[in-house]
């Protein structure tokens, strides 16, 4: 059993409050006020409620800590102090939709010690309302969901595995790209899901639910989360060029320690045609 720390406790406090909100909006939506940040990019009153709860809980449990939110943006801690990256909805659209496949997603990310710029991330959480799953993570104390261990899937064979991606729509990503990896990997997996929320498909790959995860164009609060969930549930996240990067977003791929090479290299060869 996991002795889960006060911070954790914190973020899990503050985001099972936005929870609740969610949860409530999500029973109203044809009364929620919807604009649009791009072409199939919305924002709802649900988002900025979420948000508002996440930040007024954590602003007085970690006075001084900055944020990087979704919809607020960036707001600057003390010097020195750590940041909180925050998705108040992750999966908009299939909540806009009526349908409860969405999530919280928080992390924390400590300053580089040479002070230029933000280093590892140290803990992240990711809340689904619907479900009421926590998923969380700390560095070197492993990933767990509730009080139960996580590990990533210990299939070995490709055409055994679940894989989960993200695909491209207006606005956002390279539809001809996506289908080139599609190409050449549907034809040797088990099967593809595209459930919209990149946190929650993260937090499926540490939780053994999925063997992997690509996806292109995400940005930091989608994945800091869900990327430490993956690596504390020993599983491997890389961008597209096979590299470790601290948050993982703009180009992902996650796998278990057996498939995340096999993956890379069928993205590289179906990219190379
Ligand atoms: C989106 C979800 C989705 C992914 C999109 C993200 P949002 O986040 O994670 O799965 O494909 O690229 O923008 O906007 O619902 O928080
Ligand atoms: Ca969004
Ligand atoms: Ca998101
Ligand atoms: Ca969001």
């Amino acid at each position: 059993m996991a002795a889960i720390s006060g911070l954790i406790r914190v973020m899990e406090k503050a985001a099972r409050k936005a929870g609740g909100r969610l949860r409530r909006d999500f029973g109203e939506i044809e009364h929620l006020q919807v604009s649009r940040k791009g072409p199939a990019d919305f924002v709802s009153k649900a988002d900025q409620a979420a948000e508002r709860t996440i930040w007024d809980e954590l602003k007085v449990a970690r006075p001084g800590w900055g944020f990087l939110f979704e919809e607020a943006g960036e707001i600057e801690g003390d010097p020195g102090m750590p940041r909180f990256i925050v998705d108040p909805l992750d999966g908009t659209t299939n909540f806009l939709h009526g349908m409860p496949h969405f999530a919280i997603s928080i992390a924390v990310q400590e300053p580089r010690l040479d002070g230029k710029g933000w280093g590892e991330v140290i803990a992240g959480l990711v809340y689904q309302p619907i479900t009421d799953e926590s998923f969380w993570a700390e560095k070197s104390r492993g990933a767990w969901l509730q009080d139960r261990r996580l590990r990533v899937s210990s299939r070995r064979h490709l055409d055994e595995s679940l894989i989960a991606t993200g695909i491209p729509f207006a606005g956002k990503g390279d539809a001809g790209q996506w289908m080139k990896i599609y190409g050449g990997l549907a034809p040797q997996v088990a099967g593809i899901r595209r459930f919209g929320s990149a946190a929650l498909d993260l937090a499926w790959v540490a939780a053994g639910r999925y063997e992997g995860f690509w996806e292109a164009d995400l940005s930091p609060w989608d994945t800091a989360a869900g990327c430490l969930l993956v690596r504390e549930a020993g599983g491997f996240v890389s961008d597209w060029k096979g590299r470790s990067q601290p948050i993982c977003d703009v180009e992902v791929l996650a796998g278990n320690d057996a498939l995340h090479t096999r993956l890379h290299k069928i993205l590289v060869t179906a990219l190379k045609d």
